[in-house]
């Protein structure tokens, strides 16, 4: 491996979040952990611990169980906030049979998308621009149902983003939102983790569980589905760690607090503070 970000490997979690938005992303297509790993930037979710599908698998379970939740939306649009490199939102157009528009505060992102669903026979089905969360460029009542994988961390006003999301939703439709969740307040060496972390990958703060929920209540939103799904998806930090074992940032290298943080990410996966929210709710 090199020291250049666009020949390393993209991880399965938010890697590219470390970056200005604006700035190119790493790879999307390379081998983690012995799997290929071809866009999807969040974790991965195994069934049980007997479960030995491969991380790439995995982050596709992920986005499986969010198109489970969006069933039904056959013909329909779908609004995808913080759509990465678009891979999600094309399985998930494949799943439902929906229409998707993908949103994401990076341009690298949207040429990624945009090149990726070109190569499928979706391209007429999903569209993909830059938009911040908060400002959505969408009519009122626009959207049959909405998701959010680990976009809702990024954004340091959630409830202004909550609140457009719902703007643009028909009322009964549903939001999902997958993303990692500070169960409790963390404290001492806790903290620092948490702290560093989220520096790396550009959270301003982790999400609580009563902070989700006040914010989903505030937009108009009811929460009918929240499920801690840490247990399930925390061999991901171990695979993250790995895939970037080998990888030593030159001092000037702008990355490289992003590289070095992926050493601690086992530790910040064991804690037991680290959750991950699975939550739907409905636009009232
Ligand atoms: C961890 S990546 C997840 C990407 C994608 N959902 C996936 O699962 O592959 C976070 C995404 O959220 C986007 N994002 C962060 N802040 C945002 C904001 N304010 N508005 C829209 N998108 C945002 C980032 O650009 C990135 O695409």
């Amino acid at each position: 491996m090199t020291n250049d970000p666009s020949a390393q490997p993209t991880a399965p979690s938010s890697p590219d979040v470390e970056r200005p938005y604006d700035e190119p992303t790493v790879t999307e297509t390379e081998t983690v952990d012995g799997a290929t790993v071809d866009g999807n930037i969040h974790v991965g979710y195994w069934e049980s611990d007997a479960d030995d599908r491969s991380l790439d698998r995995a982050t596709d379970r992920l986005t499986d169980l969010v198109a489970e939740r969006l069933a039904g939306a056959s013909g329909r649009h779908l609004l995808d906030v913080g759509c990465g490199t678009g891979r999600p939102a094309l399985r998930i157009a494949r799943a439902t049979g929906a229409r998707v528009s993908g949103i994401s505060v990076s341009d690298q992102d949207i040429e990624l998308a945009r090149t990726r669903a070109d190569a499928t026979a979706l391209a007429d089905r999903v569209d993909f621009r830059y938009a911040d969360a908060c400002a959505l460029p969408f009519e009122a009542a626009s959207f049959d149902g909405a998701w959010a994988i680990e976009s809702m961390m990024h954004i340091p006003d959630r409830t202004a983003a909550l609140t457009e999301i719902a703007r643009t939703l028909r009322p009964g439709s549903p939001l999902v939102i997958t993303d990692v969740l500070l169960r409790s307040p963390v404290t001492g060496d806790a903290a620092e983790i948490v702290r560093r972390t989220c520096r790396a990958f550009q959270s301003p703060s982790l999400p609580g569980p009563d902070e989700l929920r006040t914010a989903l209540g505030r937009a108009g939103l009811e929460v009918v589905e929240f499920t801690d799904i840490g247990d399930r998806v925390r061999r991901t930090y171990q695979a993250f760690a790995d895939a970037f074992e080998d990888v030593a940032p030159a001092e000037d290298d702008p990355h490289r607090e992003f590289f070095n943080s992926t050493r601690s990410l086992p530790l910040f996966g064991a804690l037991p503070q680290i959750g991950y929210a699975f939550l739907v709710a409905r636009r009232l």
